[in-house]
């Protein structure tokens, strides 16, 4: 990733991806666990002074986006309502978390088609498309063929568990094995992380890269081939397509945003994203994506999150309890990021409470509480209430030097941890000041330790806090540009259960 320690007047361009997700279902923690970490590197680059294009959206052109709307009732008559109905719930959750992506693209966009009838065409002129049949088990549900020694017992989807079908048809290869040595040193140069995502992909290359079929002959819904429109588009060749989409391609304005600086994706779609898709802009002699970076997976009391399983958490229903900010703190200091773990209620409630409550709300919160005491003993006139630095302090903090190789290597549990180690610090600087004692003989001298010692420091910390809480961050703003108004609501009201 790696944004230019040395800033010229020319902004550096940030474009940051997250995977665009079915419709089939709701959107659940672990989409939104992607969604945040890509909404965390937007806003950090943002605040670093980057021109950033954050992009997600939704994958539309699947077969399970049919079966689903004629579960939910739609009729196959009417998949297109229950296309803009799902993605309006999709953008409208991204929307409530405070996701400040750019661009939501929905691959049945007129600006898609385009896209991929492109970039496809020039692959076709590379000589790396030919036409072949195909028989092969396929699930729907992962859109992908399975060789026989990955299914399990009784020939079901090692994913889903459930009956794959026998898929006999026509259909246009892509030359895939071909790249199979350039793709290899582009995974050893570092295209994916963390590393061991690398090693998985390094032996999977090993047992051979087979072509792949990139159309469909039977599809209902996805886009036409350029050379023969009689068949579709395979989905997942069509939804990479999606991120030079949103960069405007095919018209050339799109250069100066390609290729993208960061993927973030989870870890059950890496080969697509480091096999497929670097081949396939190879292929149409396009620049490769600088980095892929897969995160691991939530479980929900040790069961994977499936639509079957019914175990599902809507973040929508968490953050009525512990706000988006208390969703975010513990999703991303439940584990590094890139390993998986798991998810508990009571962790949420116990971290919302012990840290973001105990740690940081009472840091602010009592501070502020003693200012607006030593300030009610009419003393107003003696001293100013002002907070040093408010507007200032923006250009004071250097976030190059302080968080950029954590952010760098996206340890966002890391930054978390050591600003909460900050805000120990400056609890204990309290405790041993003692203004409440100080304040009872000197209420001009504690009022000047809190207002020039400690809440300085909170305004830093509120600014480190910025890109991943930036809720909170802006809340802190707002109380500390407003020290004596009694009517600030609490940072982390307490809760007791979820
Ligand atoms: N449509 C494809 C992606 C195409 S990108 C060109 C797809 N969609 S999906 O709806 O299944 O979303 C997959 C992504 O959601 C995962 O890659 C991951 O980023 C995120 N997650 C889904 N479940 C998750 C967890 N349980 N935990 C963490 N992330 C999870 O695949």
């Amino acid at each position: 990733m790696g944004h230019k320690q040395d800033k010229s007047d020319k902004n550096n361009k940030f474009f940051i991806t997250t995977p665009i997700f079915y419709i089939n279902d709701k959107p659940h923690i672990g989409h939104a666990y992607t969604t945040f970490a890509a909404d965390i590197l937007a806003r950090y680059h943002r605040l670093i002074g980057d021109d950033v294009l954050f992009t997600t959206g939704c994958d539309v052109n699947s077969k399970k986006t049919i079966v689903a709307a004629e579960e939910a009732g739609y009729g196959s008559d009417n998949i297109d309502q229950y296309i803009q109905d799902m993605s309006q719930i999709w953008h409208e959750c991204w929307n409530q978390l405070d996701i400040s992506f750019d661009d939501f693209i929905m691959t049945n966009e007129e600006r898609h088609y385009s896209a991929t009838r492109t970039l496809l065409s020039s692959i076709y002129k590379s000589g790396d498309i030919y036409e072949g049949y195909y028989e092969g088990m396929y699930c729907y549900k992962c859109e992908t063929f399975y060789k026989e020694n990955e299914l399990l017992a009784d020939q079901l989807c090692p994913i889903h568990k459930s009956s794959v079908e026998l898929l006999k048809e026509k259909n246009y290869f892509f030359k895939l094995s071909r790249y199979k040595e350039e793709i290899k040193e582009i995974l050893q140069a570092g295209l994916l992380k963390p590393k061991t995502r690398t090693n998985e992909l390094l032996s999977f290359l090993e047992q051979g890269l087979e072509d792949i079929s990139i159309s469909r002959e039977n599809a209902q819904i996805g886009i036409p081939l350029p050379w023969d429109e009689n068949h579709k588009t395979y989905i997942w060749v069509e939804a990479l397509i999606n991120y030079l989409t949103c960069t405007g391609y095919p018209n050339k304005d799109f250069t100066g945003l390609w290729p993208p600086d960061l993927h973030i994706v989870g870890k059950d779609i890496i080969r697509f994203h480091c096999i497929i898709w670097p081949a396939m802009l190879l292929s149409a002699k396009m620049p490769i994506p600088k980095q892929v970076f897969a995160n691991g997976f939530f479980t929900i009391n040790g069961e994977k999150i499936s639509k079957s399983l019914g175990n599902a958490i809507n973040p929508l229903s968490l953050i009525y309890k512990v706000g988006i900010d208390g969703l975010k703190y513990y999703l991303f200091t439940s584990f590094p990021f890139g390993s998986d773990g798991d998810y508990s209620d009571q962790r949420l409630v116990d971290i919302y409470n012990g840290v973001l409550g105990n740690k940081l709300g009472n840091l602010v919160q009592r501070t502020i509480a003693m200012i607006q005491k030593y300030n009610d003993l009419d003393i107003k006139k003696k001293i100013n209430i002002e907070i040093p630095n408010i507007s200032k302090v923006r250009h004071t903090l250097n976030y190059e030097d302080k968080y950029s190789k954590l952010f760098s290597e996206l340890k966002f549990d890391k930054i978390l941890e050591s600003i909460i180690y900050e805000v120990d610090e400056v609890n204990k600087e309290i405790e041993l000041f003692a203004p409440w004692t100080v304040g009872k003989n000197d209420p001009i001298r504690a009022l000047d330790f809190l207002l020039n010692t400690i809440c300085p420091k909170i305004l830093s910390l509120s600014w480190d806090l910025a890109p991943i809480l930036n809720q909170t961050h802006n809340k802190i703003l707002d109380i500390l540009s407003n020290p004596l108004d009694k009517n600030h609501p609490l940072l982390f009201p307490r809760i007791d259960n979820i």
